[in-house]
């Protein structure tokens, strides 16, 4: 373990904002937060959802964040520190073993996402002809040296901007991607809003139908409330102890969590008015990014270009959060 004197830390409160957003904001939002409100209807899932995060999910982030800048150590050393000979650094193991499962599909998906970053710019996924969409998605999960040769790449990444370290390496990156992040949403939103029938879409976004909740729904909005905001893994801890003194938590977090609102919102607003403006089933599940997304752009003004936009931000929506979860291994170790 580090003294608290030679440990890296974010040097800014921007950095900070950015770093912590970088975490929260990733597939979730962009994956996850539309085919589950899609799955699950609409907006009641997303009332649901919205409580979930306020009453559990800001609670729980301010006190993991407390935790580590108290400490200020890695989410194991966090227990130990704080409550000696106790079990609670059983806690901090569970986080961590949370996280490799967590990793084992993220960095799956990212890796995806990767490659479709490099067929959209193709062009060759730009139709509406579902054959040659499920071809193409099915033709790379199911070959591995391309699925994991993605997934390794990803890791690469990830790794080397870990490589150096918090403030050069994490605060850097996110910094830059999280604003460059927004500016893109609200680009393709835009775009999809002004499509004929795009109200569609915000209707079903907005407007509650409670008939479709049941004790299950109210458990996949509670895990997504905590999966968006990375808690339950130690991410939030070991960020925490890179946080300035100075730094004030709560409103960090509220911040954190308004935002991270907002950009589930703003990816919401991107996919469903074009799913409903263009005839699509808005409960696609996982294909809903990979084949439902590139067919709607097919349909759109501009769609080659928002459709690398798309998979562009995506990838560094992913790459953020991937961040904060590699930490944590590396913390420990
Ligand atoms: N919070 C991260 C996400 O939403 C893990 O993707």
């Amino acid at each position: 373990m580090t003294s608290p004197a030679t440990r890296d830390s974010f040097s800014s409160g921007f950095g900070v904002l950015a770093a912590t957003l970088g975490s929260a904001v990733g597939l979730g939002n962009i994956w996850m937060f539309p085919y589950q409100t899609g799955n699950n209807g609409g907006a009641g899932f997303l009332l649901i959802y919205l409580i979930a995060t306020l009453l559990a999910g800001l609670p729980l982030m301010i006190a993991e964040i407390s935790l580590g800048r108290t400490a200020r150590t890695d989410p194991v050393g966090v227990y130990r520190k704080l409550a000696p000979g106790t079990l609670w650094w059983i806690i901090g193991v569970l986080g961590l073993i949370s996280v490799l499962l967590i990793m084992s599909f993220y960095s799956a998906v990212v890796g995806w996402v990767f490659a479709y970053v490099g067929k959209s710019v193709g062009g060759g996924i730009l139709t509406q002809d579902r054959g040659v969409l499920e071809q193409t998605f099915g033709a790379l999960v199911s070959n591995p040296v391309a699925a994991l040769g993605w997934q390794w790449l990803v890791l690469l990444l990830v790794g080397a901007i870990i490589t150096f370290g918090v403030s050069r390496g994490i605060e850097a990156v996110t910094k830059r991607l999280m604003p460059l992040l927004f500016g893109l949403l609200v680009l393709v939103a835009a775009f999809a809003l002004m499509l004929p029938g795009a109200m569609e879409g915000v209707r079903f976004l907005f407007l509650p139908d409670f008939s479709r909740i049941d004790s299950q729904v109210l458990l996949k909005a509670l895990g997504l409330a905590f999966f968006k905001l990375s808690l339950g893994v130690g991410s939030m801890t070991i960020y925490g102890s890179y946080f300035r003194q100075e730094q004030n938590i709560p409103r960090t977090a509220l911040t954190v969590m308004l935002a991270d609102l907002t950009v589930s919102m703003l990816a919401g607003l991107a996919i469903f008015p074009a799913v409903f403006a263009l005839g699509f089933n808005p409960a696609g599940g996982p294909a809903l990014l990979f084949q439902t997304i590139p067919a709607v752009f097919a349909g759109m003004p501009f769609g080659h270009l928002l459709m690398v936009t798309f998979f562009v931000l995506t990838a560094f929506a992913a790459i953020g959060a991937m961040l904060s979860l590699v930490e944590v291994p590396v913390a420990i170790l």
